[in-house]
């Protein structure tokens, strides 16, 4: 477990400050995402910086891992329906299929958390972390019970079961999710 997390990380590692149109002259990521502004109280540095790709890919993996436990244990009650609907294109932010999904939901938040716009994920592709919430969620109707217990009850347990300390969950990593703004990008839609 441990090896495939770094053996993940490298490859995340190794496509880190690779070309994109936000890069500057010297080859490094100037585009930030809101994360980057915010502090790990353990680290005093950014959530990416902190815990690198292969934090960010145990984390996403976990998440993942997280989001289908909870269908086979609560069925639809808890999440909704939406994750049922991935690769089905009804509606049609759910067209990209299960794998898809995990390498663009793994370059969201490492761009969301202070890493680079775009990744190669575990399978070998690139996957931008530039992506727009409200249409990667339109036509779902995600409401705001089901948002806020996918952020406590699949999220944060991700986090912690891969090693991030509540101290950092707090300072570093939940601002991004509650902020009012990116909430709403996403429920209700
Ligand atoms: C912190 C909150 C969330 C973040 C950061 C997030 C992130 C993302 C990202 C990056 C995508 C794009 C992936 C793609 O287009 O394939 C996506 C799609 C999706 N999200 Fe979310 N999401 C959040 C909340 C939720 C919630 C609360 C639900 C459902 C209860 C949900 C269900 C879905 C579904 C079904 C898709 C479409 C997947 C597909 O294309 O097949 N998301 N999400």
């Amino acid at each position: 477990m441990i090896k495939n997390m770094m053996a993940a990380g490298l490859v995340l590692a190794a496509l880190q400050g690779c070309g994109s149109d936000s890069d500057n002259k010297n080859g490094e990521n100037v585009s930030k995402g809101p994360g980057a502004a915010l502090k790990c109280t353990s680290s005093g540095k950014d959530a990416w910086d902190t815990y690198q790709a292969a934090g960010f890919v145990a984390v996403n993996k976990a998440i993942i891992a997280n989001v289908f436990a909870d269908l086979k244990a609560n069925g639809t009650a808890k999440l909704g329906d939406s994750f049922t609907k991935i690769g089905s294109g009804k509606p049609p932010s759910t067209a990209d299929d299960a794998a898809t999904f995990e390498g663009k939901l793994a370059a969201f938040l490492v761009y969301a958390y202070g890493g680079p716009t775009s990744i190669m994920y575990t399978d070998g592709k690139t996957y931008s972390g530039l992506q727009d919430m409200t249409a990667a969620h339109v036509g779902l109707a995600i409401t705001a019970d089901q948002y806020n217990y996918f952020v406590s009850s699949i999220i944060v347990p991700a986090l912690t079961s891969s090693g991030v300390p509540s101290g950092d969950v707090t300072s570093c990593f939940a601002p991004v999710v509650v902020d009012p703004t990116f909430v709403a990008s996403i429920v209700g839609k």
